[in-house]
């Protein structure tokens, strides 16, 4: 995917990994509309790099289609759309209130897919274009007191693999990111910080390059970093032992 010249539309542009991501596709040549809900941040980030800063709460109903109209007014089109808000919320699954549960799959589920079914169209129109999807190796391995989060990460992972072959012959590209653990807000966040020694937390700047040279390669999948593929592939090729080394991989809900 050509990034210069392309207009790239950045979710979470406001804070962590996607402010980093925009900047790098703005280094790179991009146009970006960069949403989130803080609108300081955004107005400091679209200050910066001329983007366009697009403020929109995804837990919202019809947050979706709602931002991608929002986008296409400002920019006339998107090529490159970067799937990248997302919360967490840490604890057993069984003292987890309704509604957060519910914001989490509308934030990291419901509203990228609803967002790119809202995109699809303009991008099959031209016949080009790019599908980011930011999720986390707790999609691929399942983590103890990240039960509603693990699941939504898995549901996009698995909606961006079925896209990807629906689109096949097409020159619109389908990624998806895997990182493990990235040195954001993210955790304070979600009410529990980040506690463990593996795997080390990476800079948001360094798992951002990553990304954009992603998107620019047209690479189906990347992994941040590299060998968190392993444990992914003893427990599709091992799982009894995947599940005996499972507390020390899948971690432990205190
Ligand atoms: N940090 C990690 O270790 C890690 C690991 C694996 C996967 N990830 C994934 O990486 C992505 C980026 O997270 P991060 O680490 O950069 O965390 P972050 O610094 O907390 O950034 C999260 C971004 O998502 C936006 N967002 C959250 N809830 C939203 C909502 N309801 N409506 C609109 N925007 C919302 C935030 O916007 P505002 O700030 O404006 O509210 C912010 O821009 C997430 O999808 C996360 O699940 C992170």
């Amino acid at each position: 995917m050509r990034i210069a010249g392309s207009v790239a539309l950045v979710t979470g542009a406001s804070s962590g990994l996607g402010r980093e991501v925009a900047l790098g596709l703005a280094g790179a040549g991009a146009r970006v509309l960069a949403h989130g809900r803080d609108t300081a941040a955004l107005d400091e980030l679209a200050g910066r790099i001329d983007a366009v800063p697009l403020p929109l709460d995804l837990a919202e109903p019809g947050a979706g289609p709602r931002l991608a109209e929002s986008a296409l007014q400002a920019a006339g089109r998107v090529d490159i759309v970067v799937h990248n808000a997302g919360q967490g919320w840490a604890g057993r699954f069984a003292d987890m209130p309704q509604d957060a549960a519910e914001r989490l799959l509308a934030v990291n589920l419901a509203a990228p897919v609803a967002l790119t079914r809202a995109l699809l169209p303009q991008l099959l129109a031209r016949g080009e274009g790019h599908l980011l999807f930011v999720t986390s190796i707790a999609g691929r391995m399942g983590v103890a007191g990240e039960a509603v989060y693990s699941a939504t990460k898995a549901g996009l992972d698995s909606f961006a693999e079925s896209l990807r072959f629906e689109l096949a012959g097409t020159r619109i590209g389908v990624g998806v990111f895997v990182p493990g653990v990235v040195q954001t807000a993210f955790f304070e966040r979600r009410g529990r910080p980040y506690d463990r020694r593996r795997p080390r937390p990476l800079p948001a700047g360094v798992v951002a390059g990553a990304v954009v040279r992603m998107i620019a390669s047209g690479r189906p999948e990347r992994y941040a970093p590299a060998w968190l593929r392993l444990p992914v592939a003893v427990r599709g090729t091992l799982p009894g032992m995947y599940r005996r080394l499972g507390s020390r991989f899948g971690g432990v809900a205190r």
